[in-house]
């Protein structure tokens, strides 16, 4: 069982830009989104919010053999895709972390853009679903300059669903999980579209980001009550700007929650309501 605590992260106070330039880091680093804080500005303020989602990962890692994390929030443009590559990009800190991202986002493919791998046409995931030929390791890009592994989304030929219903997908997930210490999957919003229901039969569980003060509550709640209650590992307040002091007293307050069934959504989540948190409308 997993504690309360695994369960939620805030990159609280994220001051990253909101028109993101892309930045170019030498030559052997791509043009990567001035947005991703824990590739270009590991030292900042911003990449240690990052550090301490890392952390809780770190400890599903460890504690729980967890490996394969997706990451999805209830609507579009939430903010997955800065959070999984920025979560990515912490965890890659450590040396000898052999960490990749895939792009499940088939839809709107979104993680070759903001790391600046360009218009490039090289296969991805949805190649790989295809084409049994293309093994993960013969398909995956090396970040050298940044310790990252990543799978871009690729070329679907058939539609989004049909391709992540596949059991292509969980053979490429195996790979994933034996050349991989840990796994980021970017992936659709969960509330409109279907792809989340597909991929977490193979993710050991489910970051899910919440948009502060953008985010509706009810979206979340059809969020939470779509994927699999056991497979919801916690919830990442993106853009959050409270003060420092109130972020650690709420954090207090959750603590004590501990001991509910936080597999069924009633304990911990009831009390997370109950606190009627100032980031969610
Ligand atoms: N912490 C943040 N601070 C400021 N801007 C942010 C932050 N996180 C994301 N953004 C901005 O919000 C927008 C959406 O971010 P992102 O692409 O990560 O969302 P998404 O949930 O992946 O979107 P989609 O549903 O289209 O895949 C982008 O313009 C991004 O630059
Ligand atoms: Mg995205």
């Amino acid at each position: 069982m997993i504690a309360p605590l695994d369960r939620i992260e805030s990159p609280s106070r994220l001051a990253v830009a909101r028109h993101p330039r892309l930045i170019h880091d030498g030559p052997e680093r791509p043009r990567v989104s001035e947005q991703l804080v824990s590739l270009i500005a590991p030292d900042s303020f911003a990449a240690d919010q990052y550090r301490a989602l890392r952390h809780t990962v770190d400890r599903l890692r460890k504690e729980s053999g967890f490996q394969v994390f997706g990451v999805t929030s209830p609507g579009p443009g939430d903010g997955k895709t800065v959070t999984t590559l920025n979560l990515a990009g912490a965890l890659a800190q450590s040396e000898d972390a052999r960490v990749l991202v895939i792009d499940a986002d088939l839809r709107r493919p979104s993680v070759s853009k903001y790391l600046g791998l360009g218009p490039l046409r090289s296969p991805g995931l949805a190649d790989a679903i295809q084409n049994p030929e293309y093994d993960l390791a013969r398909i995956v890009r090396r970040l050298d300059g940044f310790n990252l592994s990543v799978l871009p989304a690729g070329a679907p030929q058939i539609s989004p669903y049909e391709l992540l219903n596949s059991p292509r997908l969980e053979s490429l997930l195996k790979e994933a999980r034996r050349d991989y210490d840990c796994v980021l999957i970017d992936t659709p919003p969960s509330v409109p579209m279907p792809d989340c229901r597909l991929i977490e039969r193979w993710v050991d569980g489910f970051l899910i980001v919440v948009a502060a003060h953008k985010t509706p509550r009810k979206l979340l709640v059809e969020a939470l009550n779509l994927l699999d209650p056991a497979k919801v590992l916690g919830v990442v307040f993106n853009g959050d700007d409270r003060p420092m002091s109130s972020y650690y007293g709420y954090y207090g307050d959750y603590y004590s929650a501990s001991g509910t069934d936080a597999n069924r959504h009633g304990g911990w989540w009831r009390r997370f309501w109950s606190r009627r948190h100032p980031s969610v409308k």
